[in-house]
């Protein structure tokens, strides 16, 4: 029996985890992993847009050849780029090099005629590909991955690794999203897109949270914000002479209930017309409604929502502090995979510690190192230049966007040092009486008596842990104090030559309690990894009441 760690999001059953493994090497490695962007997220965000629109998403057959495959879409016009990736099926994601190409593959193709008992005609860029002659193809695809590393995998390069800092550079690359899947989120926004459009023409379906803002993990989920700007401008725009001409609109008494009214249209027409959604819920009561729904076959959770210009804004504020310095995304990624080891995260809505707040604790942190690692909020309002001034709903959301324009820091402390400070500094912070600001990089006295305040960064007057409840708090101080002693005696111990494979990284994603008994005690290799493997064991029978959720948050 193989081995499941129990370390960050489990996406699926051990099943999935089990034909991951089997996966043939040499998946495509795109080298994306790498580079650290340095666009503006407005000019990388309209890029991206634009890619999507010239691209199609095609069900194939199991057995294909590439090569014809191409072949026969490229009577359409050239292509640019394509990839192929399992998910219950084969797809391939073509992106053509120009629009009119996809105009010119909708008109060729045909409503399905067989086996259909009532179709909905509905003309998407999700398209089903047949072989007419069902013998004569060979497949010979290579495959992308979209799934992040099994746990096997990942205590495999983690052990392997040649040092702390390795081994925090490993977990990044190991599960941040790839270029491909970076696309493939960008795709299924445009898809969605698409339906929103029979209702608002000018509509942009955007993605924020951690697809976009450079902290996002494989198999996390997307968030979509249905961006109704345009539409909204169109009644603000001057005309010249005496009069001025408005659209007839309906009004309802609040800006909620518009929401409301618009998500769930657009929830109905998702369940209804729209290829691949499935499992729609409309979450309309929350204080931020939603749709959520599953794109089958990008096989992502998805959540739309509309009126929530803050959250891109929070989103491009993250992505401007995870392209400034390449330790950050190192360090958020470990610290969200050592709370989701740790059980400190869940899916499920409660008084856990969210992905969103811990990423604000780490990026507060950095903000208090000396010389700092990342400047304050404040710091980047003061760089904003007119271009950069933005009100949202009141809040002064003004800050620096031109990546270009701020200094680089000038600490150089090693991850390894900034992870052990990370937990030596969160074991003894004053939680009782102080709160996070990342707008000022200092500890604040709370506002009021939440066991945990994170000032927001836009609505100042909120706490954005407002949720988190004294026993969650209680867990990650614990947790936290535990990891600094694990650090510290394998400082004590020195290097190990037991072959005690747990180490450093892997021995802080360990449950509780297994550490005190082997960090620090030299012990045999064989009753090591016989330890682990009983404890792994014992963790894959847990797994499935306590993984429920499929996108790690
Ligand atoms: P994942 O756990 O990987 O999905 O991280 P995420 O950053 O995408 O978090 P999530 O999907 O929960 O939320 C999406 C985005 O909504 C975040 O990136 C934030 O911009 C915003 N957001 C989430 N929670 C809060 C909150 O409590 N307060 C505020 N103001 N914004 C939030
Ligand atoms: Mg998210």
């Amino acid at each position: 029996q193989r081995p499941v760690l129990r370390l960050l999001s489990c996406p699926g059953t051990v099943a999935e985890d089990l034909r991951r493994d089997e996966q043939p090497p040499g998946s495509v490695e795109t080298g994306f992993e790498d580079k650290i962007p340095k666009k503006r997220f407005s000019e990388m965000q309209n890029e991206r847009r634009e890619q999507a629109k010239r691209t199609v998403l095609i069900h194939c057959p199991e057995k294909i050849s590439e090569k014809k495959f191409l072949k026969y879409l490229s009577q359409h016009g050239p292509i640019n780029n394509h990839f192929f990736y399992e998910s219950f099926g084969l797809y391939a994601v073509v992106e053509f090099c120009q629009k009119e190409s996809v105009h010119s593959l909708q008109n060729e193709t045909c409503a399905p005629s067989k086996g259909i008992e009532a179709a909905i005609p509905f003309r998407s860029r999700f398209f089903n590909l047949k072989l007419k002659n069902q013998t004569s193809e060979r497949s010979c695809v290579q495959m992308s991955n979209q799934l992040p590393p099994s746990s096997k995998k990942l205590f495999q390069v983690l052990c392997d690794a040649e040092s702390i800092d390795d081994q925090l550079n490993t977990l990044l690359k190991e599960f941040q999203l790839t270029e491909e899947n970076t696309k493939l989120r960008y795709l299924t926004c445009s898809l969605i897109e698409d339906v929103a459009a029979a209702y608002f023409p000018d509509c942009i379906v955007r993605p924020f949270g951690s697809s976009v803002n450079t902290f996002g993990k494989l198999g996390c989920d997307l968030d979509m914000f249905l961006d109704l700007n345009e539409t909204r401008n169109l009644s603000t725009h001057k005309t010249s002479g005496n009069f001025l001409m408005e659209f007839q609109v309906k009004n309802v008494p609040s800006e909620r209930i518009a929401t409301q009214k618009i998500l769930s249209v657009l929830g109905e027409c998702l369940d209804n017309f729209s290829p691949g959604c499935v499992g729609v819920q409309k979450i309309l009561n929350a204080r931020c409604p939603l749709v959520r729904f599953s794109h089958q076959a990008s096989g992502f959770q998805c959540d739309l929502t509309t009126n929530n210009r803050i959250a891109l804004t929070s989103s491009e504020l993250l992505y401007i502090y995870g392209a400034l310095d390449s330790r950050v995304r190192a360090l958020v990624f470990t610290v969200r995979c050592w709370a989701r080891a740790h059980l400190l995260t869940s899916s499920i809505p409660g008084a856990w510690i969210t992905n969103f707040s811990l990423t604000m604790m780490v990026i507060f942190f950095l903000q208090t190192r000396s010389p700092p690692v990342l400047p304050t909020l404040d710091s980047l309002q003061t760089l904003a230049d007119a271009e950069d001034k933005c009100i949202i709903e009141g809040n002064n959301c003004t800050f620096v966007r031109d990546l270009n324009r701020i200094k680089p820091s000038e600490n150089t402390e090693t991850l390894e040092i900034l992870l052990k400070e990370f937990f030596e500094y969160f074991g003894n912070f004053a939680f009782n009486k102080n709160s996070i600001n990342i707008r000022q990089g200092r500890e604040q006295n709370k506002p009021d008596s939440s066991p945990l305040y994170i000032q927001n960064p836009f609505e100042t007057s909120l706490n954005i842990s407002k949720n988190v409840n004294q026993s969650q708090l209680q867990k990650f101080v614990h947790l936290a104090q535990e990891s600094t002693w694990i650090l510290q005696q394998e400082d004590l111990d020195g290097p190990d030559t037991s072959g005690n494979r747990s180490w450093g990284l892997v021995a802080l994603l360990l449950p509780s309690g297994a550490n005190r008994k082997s960090v620090g005690k030299k012990k045999s290799k064989k009753a090591t990894s016989e330890k682990i493997k009983v404890l792994l064991e014992s963790i894959k029978s847990n797994r499935t009441e306590n993984f429920t959720d499929t996108n790690g948050k």
